[in-house]
């Protein structure tokens, strides 16, 4: 038996199993199965009222788990699917609590990992799938880092190499009035506005469903993470090395400072590349157990939006 089939059986029997997806990895549960998605709950350390994104093969299972699908829904699955897009709808009666939190409605996608497509296909259901690391810490962007952060509480852990995306993938609400973006992502409002024929809003409504993602503190290494402005680094590092701190420094640029307490890693000066390595170079910057790491605001261009957003909350989140 081949991985893909052993992985859909796993779930098939209550199992969870870590898969790869273009944005970050998954830990899938059959969405169907209450006590396979308590699982999900219990590895992770998420609070219960936290929904999970439900992972489909394709757009032809719509319908299995929203009511009342709007156009608009239809054309950007037609445009985006398979894609870094989950789309918040009203869900279908027959979704679990467990899955929406208790709320009336339900995030779905079909993620574009050609690995993740098969296990889909194979199992042919909904998988629920939060990204597969320890809640409020840095998603996995390998087959590795999931190892890291959850041992070996999956089943298995279906290797696909590294994320072509890197970051997590851009969430849309089409359950109330206008499309709003609860969670930016490298599918940008551009792209998104491209279909929907005007750009979407940004944030949640008052009463608006709970995104864990859009938490104050999230996505965060254990070392204290700051953000500085390009034109202040030197002075910050120069402030923190004067007082004995060790400093992991991600930058587009060296400084032309050179001292043993510094470490610098290149960023890169391409939005999707950043993304690309952000989770992993965060883990890199965080084994080295220095004080602090500090990151390079990023531009404050809509390109760089997601990843801003990101970095923001890792900076909370580390505090
Ligand atoms: O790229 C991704 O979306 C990755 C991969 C594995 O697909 N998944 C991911 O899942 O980031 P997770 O659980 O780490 O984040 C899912 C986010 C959470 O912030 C959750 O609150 C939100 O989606 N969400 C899920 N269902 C929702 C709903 N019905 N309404 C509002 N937000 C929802
Ligand atoms: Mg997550």
């Amino acid at each position: 038996m081949n991985d893909v089939a052993r992985a859909a059986g796993l779930l098939r029997a209550g199992e969870l199993v870590a898969f790869p997806t273009e944005t970050v990895y998954g830990l899938g549960a059959d969405a169907s199965n209450p006590l396979a998605i308590a699982k999900i709950f219990k590895v992770k350390g998420r609070p219960a009222d936290h929904p999970l994104i439900v992972h489909l093969p394709d757009v032809s299972h719509l319908e299995c788990w929203a009511v009342d699908i709007p156009a608009d829904a239809e054309k950007l699955a037609a445009a985006f699917w398979p894609g870094p897009l989950t789309l918040i709808l009203k869900r279908h009666p027959s979704v679990l609590d467990a899955i929406t939190g208790g709320q009336d409605t339900v995030g779905l996608r079909v993620p574009k990992h050609p690995l993740a497509l098969q296990l889909l296909r194979e199992f042919d259901g909904g998988v629920a799938a939060p990204s597969a690391n320890r809640f409020g810490r840095v998603s996995p962007t390998t087959a590795a880092h999931v190892r890291e952060e959850l041992g070996d509480v999956a089943a298995m852990i279906l290797d696909g190499g590294p994320c072509a995306v890197g970051i997590e993938s851009t969430i849309l609400d089409l359950s109330g009035g206008e499309p709003r973006i609860l969670r930016p992502g490298m599918l940008d409002a551009d792209a998104l506005g491209a279909v929907l024929g005007c750009p979407p809003a940004f944030g949640g409504q008052q009463n608006a469903p709970r995104v864990s993602g859009s938490l104050e503190a999230h996505y965060a290494p254990r070392t204290p993470l700051q953000l500085a402005a390009a034109a202040d680094l030197a002075a910050m590092v120069r402030k923190a090395l004067d007082a004995g701190r060790r400093i992991a420094l991600l930058a587009a640029q060296p400084l032309t400072l050179e001292h043993q307490n510094l470490v610098w890693r290149r960023a890169s000066a391409d939005p999707a590349q950043f993304a690309h390595d952000l989770y992993a170079r965060l883990r890199e910057l965080d084994a080295l157990r220095c004080d602090l790491i500090l990151v390079a605001t990023p531009p404050a261009d809509e390109a760089w939006r997601a990843v801003a957003d990101r970095l923001r909350r890792a900076a909370a989140g580390s505090k």
